[in-house]
């Protein structure tokens, strides 16, 4: 944290914990709604997810795309262990890649022009150069293919800290997080997206503190 700040440390076993046990919280309803909205049902081959966490987002996506192929990137181990688990156990993939990366200091070991369908679910905020990250991201992406952000949104902090207070947080803890965790606006990431080459870029909110945002690469 020292490098960085702000940022959570996601080697913490019961962060891990936590953040595989809230996930059925964090992609709720409202987001797959929201998610079908915003991408087609079509089938996408191969599917990744950059900063995966646990994995659960991953192995729901190839399922629900019928993927032959995904890649899970994350820096901790202990979240890329789980997510090795949670692929082998939920999918019936051809080819589960699972790959050690910090998106601030290492380029991405992918393929250019690989994926049809990427994704990264709560850790835009958490890069230290949102624009470098996703033009790494567009690089690997196909011609076609999707690249789905999922995070947290600034604008209203009261309904952040009413959510995070419901959620188990102190509201103290809340107002602290709510800086980092909300750092951008669905607006903001809009931007972040087109600067980084994505076309048709499009976001809707969630509720007011939470945006799923797409971007096309053509
Ligand atoms: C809040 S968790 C979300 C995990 C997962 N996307 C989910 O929603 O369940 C953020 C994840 O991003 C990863 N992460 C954050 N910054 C990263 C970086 N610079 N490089 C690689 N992974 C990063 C963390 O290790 C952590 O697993």
């Amino acid at each position: 944290m020292a490098h960085h700040h702000g940022k959570a440390d996601w080697t913490d076993d019961e962060r891990v914990q936590r953040m595989a046990k809230s996930y059925n919280v964090r992609y709720d309803d409202a987001f797959w709604d929201t998610f079908d909205t915003l991408t087609s049902g079509e089938s996408r081959s191969v599917v990744a997810d950059f900063g995966c966490g646990p994995g659960l987002l991953l192995a729901d996506v190839a399922n629900r795309f019928n993927a032959h192929s995904a890649i899970a990137l994350d820096e901790s181990e202990q979240m890329l262990a789980l997510a090795k688990t949670s692929l082998e156990e939920r999918t019936n993939l051809q080819s589960i890649d699972i790959q050690h990366v910090n998106f601030d200091a290492e380029t991405i070991r992918v393929d250019p022009d690989s994926i049809d369908f990427a994704f990264s679910g709560f850790m835009l905020h958490e890069v230290a150069s949102p624009s470098d990250f996703v033009s790494q991201v567009y690089k690997h992406v196909k011609s076609n293919g999707i690249y789905v952000v999922y995070d947290f949104v600034s604008g209203n902090e009261e309904m952040f800290v009413k959510t995070m207070s419901e959620q188990g947080m102190s509201e103290e803890q809340a107002r602290k997080r709510y800086p980092h965790m909300c750092k951008h606006s669905a607006d903001d990431i809009v931007a972040i997206l087109e600067t980084s080459g994505f076309s048709n870029c499009r976001a809707q909110t969630i509720g007011e503190i939470r945006a799923v945002v797409v971007g096309l690469k053509r």
